[in-house]
């Protein structure tokens, strides 16, 4: 009844949409993560969505989104450091021309968590050379891709040095500080030039990094170590990134150790912010695990735990927009969504915080954009194929897709919301 009677607050051009990532769906035998995880062996094309992009692009369709996020395998358009696929960029214009053709607004990612394997053994985030080969494969794709104005250079650079450079869980698989921070300064130098160049051959181009935030919150909250792991984390993964594009310094502070200063080309390099958020992360001081930190999804509030452990915490999706408003540009939520075998769960999950972004947007906070996270159920990092994310359900025997709860609910919102 309440909804009723407040007038719409989303704004008529606000970009409701949905998340992919090439990977994810189509695999590729060229990159670096189709040997990393053994899974892969066995199902190498995942959803089949390389061959079947034009019945998943009408997914979209029914859906009634009018923005689609995905990402370009840079391993297709270059399997060989010295091989340009140029049927492998058609292929990509021509995913570009169908959503036109729908009045989707196409948001392109050009580095999704997966590298060539020629780039990944010659030249890994860590060495300066990386740079000069990712820029190549920026101009490329911004100066043979026609129609796309909203362009993520890099999703979640920290999950990317975290996962491959401090865990060692994800490729190149180190554990390494000094190369981390390597890395950190080679991924972000890339994202300044990136924007450049962005910039040159799309005068009206809105370019960011898609970075993923979360909540965090001590274990115990008596416990003065806890706290102050949840200071350091909030401060780094959260506020660091934001600092930098503000500054053009990275300050990376880690407990008990002393601060390091990066420079880096970002300053004002941004159009918008993209915020990935998830979840809640309850951190306890542990010596005997690395850097002392222990992790724990809990269920605090009663909203619940995901299938993969993740605690539900809509709350925590205000907290983190109101950092990225420091950055006083407009913010797209570039993704949000739940892994779950239950339609209702994924129903409830996204009511949740499809609230919490009109609270927001009440409170005055400038949100353009809703990704959804994602069309159809695909490879998930490390965890295989049961977590499943889809607006659509995919059979991966079949890789026949039918529609969950979810996907009609996210229509009358999406209905419900855009109209005055
Ligand atoms: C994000 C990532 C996506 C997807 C999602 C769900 O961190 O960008 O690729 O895997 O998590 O776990």
């Amino acid at each position: 009844m309440k909804e009723q009677k407040q007038k719409n607050i989303f704004p008529m051009d606000f970009q409701w949409g949905v998340a992919t990532s090439a990977f994810q769906l189509e695999g590729s035998p060229a990159a670096d993560w189709a040997t990393w995880d053994p899974v892969l062996a066995g199902n190498p094309a995942i959803t089949g969505h390389y061959g079947r992009f034009r019945e998943d692009l009408k997914l979209l369709k029914e859906l009634g989104v009018n923005a689609y996020r995905f990402s370009i395998e840079w391993s297709r358009i270059q399997p060989r450091e010295d091989t340009w696929d140029h049927g492998a960029i058609s292929h990509y214009q021509e995913i570009i021309d169908i959503l036109r053709g729908y009045n989707i607004e196409p948001m392109i990612t050009l580095h999704h968590f997966t590298n060539p394997r020629w780039f990944a053994e010659r030249y890994p985030w860590h060495r300066s050379k990386s740079i000069e080969k990712f820029l190549r494969f920026t101009e490329m794709m911004v100066s043979t891709l026609k129609g796309v104005r909203y362009w993520i250079t890099f999703n979640e650079p920290y999950v990317i040095l975290i996962g491959g450079y401090l865990e060692g869980c994800t490729p190149p698989g180190e554990q390494d500080v000094p190369h981390s921070l390597l890395a950190l300064k080679n991924i972000f130098t890339c994202h300044g030039k990136a924007y450049d160049i962005i910039h040159r051959y799309v005068p009206d181009a809105q370019v960011s990094i898609a970075h993923n935030m979360s909540v965090f919150a001590p274990w115990k909250k008596w416990n003065p170590l806890d706290r102050l792991l949840k200071k350091s984390a909030n401060y780094f993964y959260n506020h660091s990134i934001i600092t930098a594009f503000q500054t053009g310094i990275f300050i990376v502070k880690f407990p008990f150790s002393r601060a390091v200063e990066i420079e880096v080309p970002i300053k004002g390099k941004l159009d918008f912010f993209g915020v990935n958020y998830y979840t809640r992360i309850h951190l306890r001081f542990n010596p005997f695990k690395k850097m002392g930190v222990e992790l724990r999804h809990l269920d605090i509030d009663g909203h619940g735990l995901t299938n993969i452990g993740w605690e539900v915490h809509p709350r925590g999706l205000a907290k983190v927009l109101r950092y990225a408003s420091r950055l006083n540009l407009p913010i797209m939520i570039t993704e949000n969504g739940i892994a779950s075998h239950d339609s209702q769960e994924k129903v409830k999950y996204m009511k949740k915080h499809i609230d919490v972004i009109e609270k927001c947007l009440r409170d005055g906070l400038n949100i353009r954009g809703y990704f959804y996270w994602t069309l159809i159920d695909n490879y998930e990092w490390l965890l295989g194929f049961d977590a499943r994310f889809g607006l659509y359900h995919v059979d991966f025997e079949t890789l026949k897709r039918s529609p969950t709860a979810a996907a009609s609910y996210y229509t009358y919102l999406i209905q419900s919301r855009s109209s005055l």
